[in-house]
């Protein structure tokens, strides 16, 4: 029976962490400690990102907006801001302890920030912002997927039973009765490929409805960055059997994590529903993004696996855990 995966429990309640997710922006810290090892230029992972986006977008270093969805404890916008000075800064989270976290983490950096409890699907279809940028750092997974669809029924449920644009509740409000309905609308709107995938399947419902969202903004640039299931490892690494991604089979795979469970996410999808939709889009792997060093020391690191120092199995985990992330820009066309 289809069902859906939501992660709001966790991100609501008493005490979320990011202690268990090992997300790569806070491994990386702010660019001094054991993992940062593993760059050519060791920086903090949002320094990185500010450096990413002047090369691959229009944006200008100073002035403009960004809007920052979940960022966690603040680790991301604090580096970025080692590089851009935006004129206005917009963090939202549906977590309130997070946002505090955040509150605390820039405050001195960034004054007129502007922090903002709210669920990012309701958010985004009511306020309808410019910007220009929007961050999307390791949350694409959370948002709801759609999980256990039956091929059969839904390429057989008529357009009919499909909801109106305006009638669509935020992702994670959706009703059972609409589950079917929801994942049929996306799958044929975007004529996204499911023969390869079993007859029992997930969507990442969340993600691509997000994308519809933003195509209804005027936000210009947008950077999502999370586990894909379908990530193929770039040159050299893609060498190394040690650090080939998890279980690469297409249909996005359920991570357990300490109280909630998020899924890996099927980037193909989302880019074929992004272009449907009218956007520009560029797809690499996080390893590029953050131009991972690759040596002697690494080559026999990947090659071995055996680490010889406590700073080596450091990188060792860094290397095996980056396997599986896919970064993915969209600018309006
Ligand atoms: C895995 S953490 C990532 C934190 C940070 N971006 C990083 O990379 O370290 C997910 C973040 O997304 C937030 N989040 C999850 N679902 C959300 C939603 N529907 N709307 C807004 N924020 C959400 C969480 O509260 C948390 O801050």
């Amino acid at each position: 029976m289809v069902e859906l995966n939501t992660t709001e429990h966790y991100y609501t309640g008493e005490s979320p962490s990011l202690l268990w997710e090992m997300t790569i922006c806070q491994s990386l810290g702010d660019g001094g400690g054991a993992f940062a090892r593993a760059l050519e230029k060791p920086a903090a992972y949002g320094r990185l990102l500010g450096e990413f986006l002047l090369e691959e977008t229009a944006l200008s270093r100073t002035g403009g907006t960004i809007i920052e969805v979940g960022g966690g404890y603040g680790t991301l916008m604090s580096g970025l801001l080692q590089v851009l000075s935006p004129s206005r800064i917009t963090m939202i989270d549906i977590s309130t302890l997070l946002l505090d976290r955040q509150r605390e983490t820039l405050a001195g950096i960034s004054a007129g920030t502007r922090f903002v409890r709210d669920d990012i699907f309701t958010w985004l279809a009511r306020e309808r912002p410019e910007s220009e940028l929007i961050i999307l750092n390791e949350n694409c997974g959370d948002f709801p997927t759609l999980t256990d669809i039956d091929k059969q029924e839904i390429s057989s449920l008529p357009t009919a039973s499909w909801l109106a644009p305006g009638d669509i509740p935020p992702p994670g409000k959706l009703t059972p009765q609409q589950f079917c309905a929801e994942a049929a609308r996306v799958i044929t709107t975007y004529d996204l490929d499911i023969i390869d995938l079993p007859p029992r399947f997930n969507l990442n419902y969340g993600a691509l409805r997000l994308l519809e969202l933003l195509a209804a903004t005027t936000i210009n640039n947008a950077f999502i960055c999370e586990h894909g299931s379908d990530t193929m490892l770039p040159w050299p690494f893609s060498l190394f059997p040690s650090i080939q991604p998890p279980g690469n089979h297409i249909n996005p795979r359920r991570i357990s994590l300490k109280d909630h469970d998020e899924y890996n996410i099927r980037f193909d999808h989302l880019e074929q529903a992004a272009k449907k939709l009218g956007f520009t889009v560029k797809r690499s792997h996080l390893i590029e993004m953050l131009k991972l060093r690759f040596d002697d020391e690494i080559d026999y690191l990947l090659r071995e696996g055996k680490p010889e120092s406590e700073e080596q199995e450091i990188l060792l985990e860094l290397y095996e855990h980056i396997s599986e992330y896919q970064v993915m820009l969209l600018t309006r066309a």
